[in-house]
């Protein structure tokens, strides 16, 4: 018999009955209206197993990737462990792998969650500490076996100040599952990749960029990185030796004040990126960071001839407790 798993019970499904037939006969509530798989009300993710396609028809090839599914049209054929979407309250443990600078004010968080987690580069989790919840983008690889977060020092922070001043190696910590539409999708692995990131914006896109060329991307990938300062142009010689071993990678660093090191562009990464590439038609643009910057650059890809549907992004909103 397939069980389903939602929220530490587990409940025995009948056979040719759907998810949401099987939790509701269980007394569980699920959100749902048209119960024929049109209104997508009762959406819900797997978190493990193995969801039939026709469970995931009418839904975004993003979502599909992410193994959303509409409960009252899939009838399970293996065992599922099933959430709803609201993804950023569900608390997995994960242990402080490494905690490592890579620039005197960001630092690299690796973690290793104690729970079977999926996630694409670029996507990004909530960060737990008491009271506090964070998101931070997720930097790394599935097959890499660790969550890789770089985390700035805002100044006066609580939870950036946590993480620099106390959190230890060795340490739990609580995050919540991968959220966000931002990661590479193959398919079209021709089509030209502009990334401009500010500051730790850099995270998400530096995942992006590595699973793209895993993926097999032969398009080319325009990387832009700004900072204020030079000291914020971090992982620069490991991205440069990525654009010197793929011909189709190209990474521009670019210093929004003052005298530009070598080897580093003078300007805001958004207005040097459209200065080199004015028509963006047919271009996927991904983009990262401070929300000014990500609200400006939006605007500016779009005049440029890229297509809303092929703008993603995600401004660093700071937090509203
Ligand atoms: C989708 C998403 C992904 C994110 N990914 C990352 C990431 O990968 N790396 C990362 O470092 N951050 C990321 N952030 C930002 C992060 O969530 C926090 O907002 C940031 O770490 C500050 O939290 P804090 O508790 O330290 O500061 P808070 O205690 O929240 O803020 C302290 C003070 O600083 C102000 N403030 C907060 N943030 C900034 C800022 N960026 N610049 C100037 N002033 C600020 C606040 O308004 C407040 O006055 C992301 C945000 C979102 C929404
Ligand atoms: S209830 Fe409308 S799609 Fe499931």
């Amino acid at each position: 018999m397939v069980m389903i798993r939602y929220e530490d019970d587990e409940y025995a499904c009948e056979p040719g009955e759907t998810v949401l037939e099987c939790l509701e006969r269980h007394g569980v509530s699920v959100p749902n209206s048209c119960r024929a798989g049109i209104c997508q009300t009762c959406l819900m993710q797997a978190l493990e197993g193995e969801v039939p396609p026709e469970g995931q028809s009418g839904l975004k090839e993003t979502l599909v990737m992410q193994k959303f599914f509409l409960a009252c049209i899939t009838t399970p054929t293996d065992d599922l462990t099933v959430a709803l979407p609201d993804a950023a309250r569900v608390r997995v443990p994960a242990e402080v792998l490494e905690k490592d600078p890579l620039a005197p004010f960001i630092v690299r968080l690796r973690l290793k969650p104690k729970k079977k987690y999926d996630w694409h580069a670029g996507q990004f989790l909530n960060l737990f500490h008491g009271d506090l919840t964070r998101s931070y983008s997720i930097a790394s690889l599935p097959d890499e076996g660790f969550v890789e977060l770089h985390i700035a020092r805002v100044p006066g922070g609580k939870m950036s100040g946590w993480v620099f001043d106390e959190l230890q190696v060795g340490e739990a910590v609580e995050i919540s599952r991968p959220q966000g539409k931002m990661f590479y999708v193959p398919g079209r692995p021709e089509q030209p990749l502009l990334m401009i990131a500010t500051g730790t914006g850099l995270a998400p896109l530096y995942g992006i960029l590595r699973d793209a060329l895993k993926q097999g991307h032969t398009g080319p990938i325009w990387l832009y990185h700004g900072s204020r300062v030079a000291e914020g142009l971090y992982l620069r010689d490991e991205l440069q030796r990525l654009a010197d071993a793929h011909d189709n990678v190209h990474y521009r660093p670019c210093l929004s004040q003052g005298e530009p090191p070598e080897g580093v562009t003078a300007g805001r990464p958004n207005e040097v990126a459209l200065a080199e590439h004015p028509d963006l038609k047919g271009w996927r643009v991904f983009l990262c960071g401070n929300p000014d910057m990500v609200k400006a650059a939006q605007r500016q890809v779009f005049l440029a001839g890229a297509s809303m549907q092929d703008i993603l992004s995600d401004p660093f909103e700071p937090a509203k407790d």
